[in-house]
């Protein structure tokens, strides 16, 4: 058997086509294919806007700026995701405060961060990231209602969940950063998420005033504006006579440069075409593995079955599940650790975090295990992995 990764990209004859189109075009970046992605991957989430970026840090960076995350400011996330999720914050001077995670779910826990906005003064806390966790999408609502308590924003980091819904109150399902209860929210392109574009990211967003400042950070903080009308520096200055000359843009506030190229956007708008043939046949190999390790009792926990689940990755809870995963490399299968959690990384525990902190999270650590989970693992492959899994335990 070859070797089988967790996870892997799926690059089509059609996207070979797209990107040496793009190639060819006059804009190898700046041009229209960044504008087409964009609206094409708002209308898939739902989103009024989306912005796209050179990464999904990037795009946690400028929604950090974008919420004026500052030194001094206090902000809540999960320790269980990539530590981008929270050194976002620490860009920007911030300071994180990990909430455990509900066990059964492996998402930020609702009560857990409650109890913290209820033990602090109000305006100890600024904001909220929440992270759709291995596919599963944070039930924003509830969320919503707490952040509007507390005068909270929310940052959804969705990197794990394009197609991914939670189900409303109402019965509605609610895309994951579809803008209708988080200020921002952010996607990877890496290659192992859904849409790969060998780096790319995007922050999708209602709010027009925030879209159009984004797009300014992610150039420099550059304006470019045809009516002269924002320009804060005379026309005698830029050079002209009764107007602005073309030439002329102004940087108004410090950016970055966080683009992405017409070549990675010509991808992930091939790709975003086969996002939903993708996500059927994740809820598939997600079904396949929970209905087979449903039986078993070595298994303490995992992802399960759940509506609205994208299934980036397919995670079972286990006992001595080092020696699990390195049965399964001795076969060519390469599982993977998501995550360490991010509050015992050496760079957080020097602002005081320890062991004991986060029992949830620090429990689940030592027994997760994510197993192969992508569009193109074939029966056969998953078949031999769940036969390599119950070996182990025989
Ligand atoms: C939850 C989460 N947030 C943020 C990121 C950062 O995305 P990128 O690798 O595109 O910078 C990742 C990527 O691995 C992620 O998994």
């Amino acid at each position: 058997m070859k070797a089988i990764p967790y996870g892997r990209q799926h690059i089509t004859q059609e996207d070979e086509k797209a990107v040496i189109e793009a190639l060819h075009h006059p804009y190898l970046t700046q041009g229209p294919k960044i504008d087409e992605f964009e609206e094409g991957f708002a209308k898939y989430i739902g989103s009024k806007y989306a912005v796209a970026v050179a990464n999904g840090t990037a795009a946690l960076h400028l929604c950090a700026i974008a919420m004026n995350v500052e030194k001094g400011q206090k902000i809540i996330t999960t320790p269980i995701t990539f530590a981008a999720s929270a050194n976002c914050v620490r860009y920007c001077g911030g300071e994180l405060v990990f909430a455990d995670i509900d066990p059964k779910t492996y998402l930020i826990d609702y009560n857990s961060v409650r109890k913290l906005l209820e033990e602090a003064p109000k305006g100890t806390y600024s904001g909220i990231i929440a992270v759709d966790f291995a596919g599963r999408a944070v039930d924003l609502e509830k969320f919503r209602k707490l952040a509007d308590k507390y005068d909270l924003w929310i940052i959804e980091d969705a990197c794990h969940a394009p197609g991914g819904y939670f189900v409303d109150n109402e019965g509605n399902k609610q895309n994951c950063g579809n803008g209708n209860f988080a200020d921002l929210a952010i996607f990877s392109f890496h290659p192992v998420k859904h849409i790969a574009c060998g780096e790319g990211g995007m922050i999708t967003i209602d709010n027009k005033d925030l879209y159009e400042r984004l797009l300014h950070l992610r150039t420099h903080g550059i304006i470019k504006d045809n009516t002269g009308e924002t320009y804060q520096n005379s026309i005698e200055f830029a050079g002209g006579k009764g107007e602005y000359p073309l030439w002329y843009m102004e940087m108004q506030e410090l950016g970055y440069n966080y683009r992405i190229t017409d070549i990675q956007c010509a991808l992930g708008l091939s790709q975003l075409k086969r996002a939903d043939e993708g996500l059927i046949k994740r809820r598939q190999i997600a079904e396949k593995y929970f209905n087979t390790f449903e039986k078993e009792n070595f298994i303490k926990g995992q992802s399960g079955v759940v509506e609205g689940h994208a299934y980036h990755l397919y995670i079972i809870e286990v006992e001595d599940r080092l020696g699990l995963y390195n049965h399964l490399r001795q076969h060519n299968i390469y599982a993977q650790i998501h995550y360490i959690p991010c509050h015992l990384m050496p760079y957080y525990r020097q602002f005081g975090w320890k062991e004991g902190d986060m029992p949830n999270a620090e429990n689940y650590y030592k027994h997760c295990i994510s197993l192969p989970m992508y569009p193109t693992l074939t029966e056969e492959e998953q078949d031999f992995v769940i036969e390599k899994v119950k070996q182990y335990y025989e």
